[in-house]
């Protein structure tokens, strides 16, 4: 049976040129890269020529980049450390009701620790507003945590203007860029970013691996604690292979247009609608197709169809998309983003799917999902 791949927000597949660093890597490199002999040091140099490939594309210092698990390691650090590291500054935070629950899960922990937390709403184009943000920022604040892009809709954060508020507070700018980093350009100076996450797998690199931009200046302690790695902010010994597998992906990256990138996943959304337009199918956008939006999302409610049945049918037929959350270990649990965006009552929380696209989705693939996911609509829809 054919598989095609339309769920890359989920996680992407590696590409070839990752899995030959990584495999050559792993074959003749199993040096500690903390080891003081030539075996360690040539693992120590695999690391920090990665590194320094992954600081220059968000136009970052390399000692500013700690290597962690993934972007949940990432904002959990990011968001723990600032809370426990200036709690006796303020207990404010302020975030969006669409972060990933790596943002929200640890945010509610420190809300039974005493912090209030301020969740900014959303638009229909699950876009917040500035000047709610500019009014709940105040002097208690210690922490402004938002997303580059939504991993359900695709909305692109205004972060150059959410930096240049916060700046002249005493509060830091954390940025969970794990679905920025590959579908937009970023940069920590220009946008008076502190603190930004990100993910490997979600740009063509490997799993659990990931890093942590830090700004070196605010000198937060390292939140796993044991040896020294990682200039002591993040202990465990390097998994050496994964991060020169994740320098090689963003390398491959920097070297892609990604104007083009999102006017390949502009068209791939037109190939779908069109299709689904033109047989007469009940469907709505959630989210907008224009603006500040990254195109690798399509988020589409069906009228009268539950999002299990169209799912299961889908991949019954060989199409891997995802419901309206995603990550949350397969759980089919109704999108808080949704639910931001258009009320917890919406039937579109029970009747969307996400299709995602990646570089390596071709307008063959798109185009034969387009036609199967037509006729699944109008069967079901019994049109
Ligand atoms: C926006 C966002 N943040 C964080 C994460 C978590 O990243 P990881 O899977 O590397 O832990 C994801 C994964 O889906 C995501 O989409």
């Amino acid at each position: 049976m054919q598989e095609i791949y339309l769920d890359n927000a989920a996680t992407t597949p590696m590409s070839p040129e990752v899995v030959k660093v990584m495999t050559d890597e792993m074959a003749h490199d199993f040096g500690n890269a903390s080891s003081t002999h030539a075996i360690g040091r040539k693992a120590r140099q695999a690391v920090e020529h990665a590194r320094k490939l992954i600081a220059s594309s968000i136009n970052a210092d390399p000692e500013a980049i700690i290597f962690t698990s993934g972007g949940t390691e990432s904002n959990n650090t990011a968001i723990m450390e600032v809370a426990r590291s200036r709690k006796h500054v303020g207990k404010r935070i302020i975030t969006t009701k669409i972060e990933h629950p790596s943002v929200l899960n640890p945010l509610k922990r420190l809300e039974q620790a005493g912090f209030e937390v301020i969740y900014l709403d959303v638009d229909q184009t699950g876009h917040i507003s500035l000047d709610q943000l500019r009014e709940a920022l105040t002097p208690d604040t210690i922490l402004v945590s938002v997303m580059a892009v939504n991993n359900e809709v695709g909305s692109i954060m205004p972060l150059a203007e959410i930096g240049a508020l916060v700046k002249p507070t005493q509060a830091y700018f954390h940025v969970d860029a794990v679905q920025g980093l590959g579908t937009i350009d970023l940069d920590i100076k220009a946008m008076s970013i502190d603190l930004l996450s990100t993910s490997a797998h979600k740009i063509n690199g490997p799993k659990f691996l990931g890093f942590l931009y830090e700004n070196p200046d605010l000198a937060l302690p390292s939140f796993v604690l044991g040896g020294e790695q990682e200039h002591k902010r993040r202990a465990g010994t390097e998994n050496v292979p994964a991060i020169a597998g994740f320098g090689e992906a963003v390398r491959e990256l920097t070297a892609i247009d990604k104007n083009q990138l999102q006017a390949n996943y502009q068209a791939f959304q037109q190939l779908i609608l069109e299709r689904l337009k033109s047989a007469g199918a009940d469907f709505a956008v959630n989210g907008s197709l224009t603006g500040a939006v990254s195109h690798h999302v399509l988020n589409l409610s069906f009228p009268g169809i539950s999002t299990y049945v169209l799912l299961t049918r889908l991949d019954l037929a060989g199409f891997a998309v995802s419901g309206g959350s995603a990550c949350t270990a397969g759980s089919l649990t109704p999108s808080h983003v949704l639910a931001a965006m258009y009320g917890a009552d919406s039937p579109r929380l029970g009747d969307s799917i996400r299709i995602s696209f990646g570089r390596f989705t071709t307008s063959e693939q798109v185009a034969a999902f387009a036609e199967a996911l037509t006729k699944l609509v109008l069967e079901l829809q019994s049109k």
